[in-house]
């Protein structure tokens, strides 16, 4: 059955050019089959059995969201409390949220998941990673996945998030690369190379044991410090490398020249009071660049993609346009994917805003503009 959305104010869809959109003004979308099978002008609409009037809304692809840790036990309140009045955001505190989730229950675990994916329909997410690696041993790290997996497929084991506590480096990086590795499904590998998490030699370790396991790279890096990532990720072809606050001019060369894109998480730098990573100066320089939420109980614990791009385009030098692409099509290529556009024969991933065009995203910081929400056509989120 077709069912045609009509009288969209604006329809926008990003362009293959990284930062460009495509906005169709007084347009029309129909959808077939759970994908978009004609878009265009409203007045040339053909006739459908179902007609939606959206009434001067707009709509824009559901946001890809490349970068996710769902799935844990417990909260760091305090801890983030502790930061705003001066307390430096250190690696090793993602050992109390370890603690809390090696606890709880395997159902509680999954309920506290689909609760924050719930939360991703509400700001508009539509496709999402999500990784392990408050496990850090062989049953949760399994647990972990197999939780994450009944979310979505973009799977990422990130069993090197840190050392836990009482290991020693080198014994659990040899672990992580062999037994863990074994014992886990996962579709991507990921590494938190920085100060306070692995060096560049175990990270490469784990990615190349990943690989050879038929899974594949991406990295953690440059959150805290430059200890010489960016060369790793493109040296392994990573789909993304994701932080890259502390870039030097050869990272961001080496970047430019490379399929690798770089992922960056304005959540982390708000909840962490840190420097933004400078996101218009990379897009300048040519490096494709994705934005991502990063949703976790540390360091960002936020759901909302409308929240980072307006952060994006406040403080990270995007343009509107540019934030985004970033967190529609650019979350795709992170992810090697397809999504994040609204074209004839695509899946209809869509979202309806509350607003006349999409620069309501970042000109509304905080208010909840996302109206409704369309995985393959069908309703997931609307807002009451
Ligand atoms: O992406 N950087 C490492 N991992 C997470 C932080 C996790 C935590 O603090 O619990 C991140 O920011
Ligand atoms: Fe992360």
């Amino acid at each position: 059955m077709a069912t045609c959305y009509r009288n969209i104010a604006s329809l926008v869809s990003p362009a293959a050019a990284v930062g460009e959109l495509i906005v169709i003004t007084d347009a029309a979308m129909v959808v077939e089959n759970g994908q978009v099978s004609w878009l265009g002008k409203d007045s040339d609409a053909p006739s459908c059995e179902t007609e939606v009037d959206l009434m001067g809304k707009t709509v824009i692809p559901g946001f890809v969201d490349s970068h996710s840790h769902l799935v844990f036990g417990g909260e760091r309140s305090e801890e983030f409390a502790s930061r705003m009045t001066g307390e430096k955001y250190q690696a090793g505190g993602i050992k109390s949220t370890v603690a809390a989730t090696r606890n709880a229950t395997a159902a509680d675990l999954r309920s506290n998941t689909a609760m924050l994916v719930q939360e991703f329909y509400a700001s508009g997410i539509t496709t999402f990673e999500i990784k392990s690696g408050y496990g850090l041993d062989v049953e949760t790290e399994k647990l972990s996945l197999e939780i994450a997996s009944e979310f979505t497929d973009e799977v990422t084991f990130l069993g090197a998030h840190v050392v836990p506590s009482g290991s020693d480096p080198d014994q659990y990086t040899d672990l992580v690369a062999g037994e863990m590795l074994k014992s886990i499904k996962a579709k991507w590998v990921d590494v938190f190379c920085d100060k306070g998490a692995f060096s560049v030699a175990q990270a490469r370790k784990v990615l190349t044991a990943g690989i050879a396991a038929g899974l594949k790279p991406r990295m953690h890096a440059n959150q805290l410090s430059n200890i010489g990532a960016i060369a790793l990720a493109v040296e392994l072809d990573c789909a993304s490398v994701d932080h890259c606050t502390f870039l030097d001019d050869d990272d961001i060369e080496l970047l430019r020249n490379s399929n690798t894109v770089a992922t960056l998480l304005p959540g982390a730098e708000f909840s962490t009071r840190s420097i933004y990573p400078q996101g218009g100066k990379l897009m300048k320089a040519g490096v494709v660049v994705a934005l991502a939420t990063d949703c976790n109980p540390g360091s960002s614990f936020t759901t909302s993609m409308p929240f980072c791009i307006a952060v994006a385009v406040r403080d990270m030098g995007f343009s509107v346009d540019q934030a985004i692409w970033a967190a529609t099509k650019g979350g795709a290529m992170a992810l090697r994917g397809n999504r994040g556009v609204l074209e004839v024969g695509v899946r209809a991933d869509f979202v309806v805003l509350d607003a006349p065009n999409h620069i309501y995203l970042a000109y509304r910081p905080g208010v909840a503009i996302i109206s409704q929400t369309f995985l393959q056509g069908r309703k997931v989120y609307e807002r009451r």
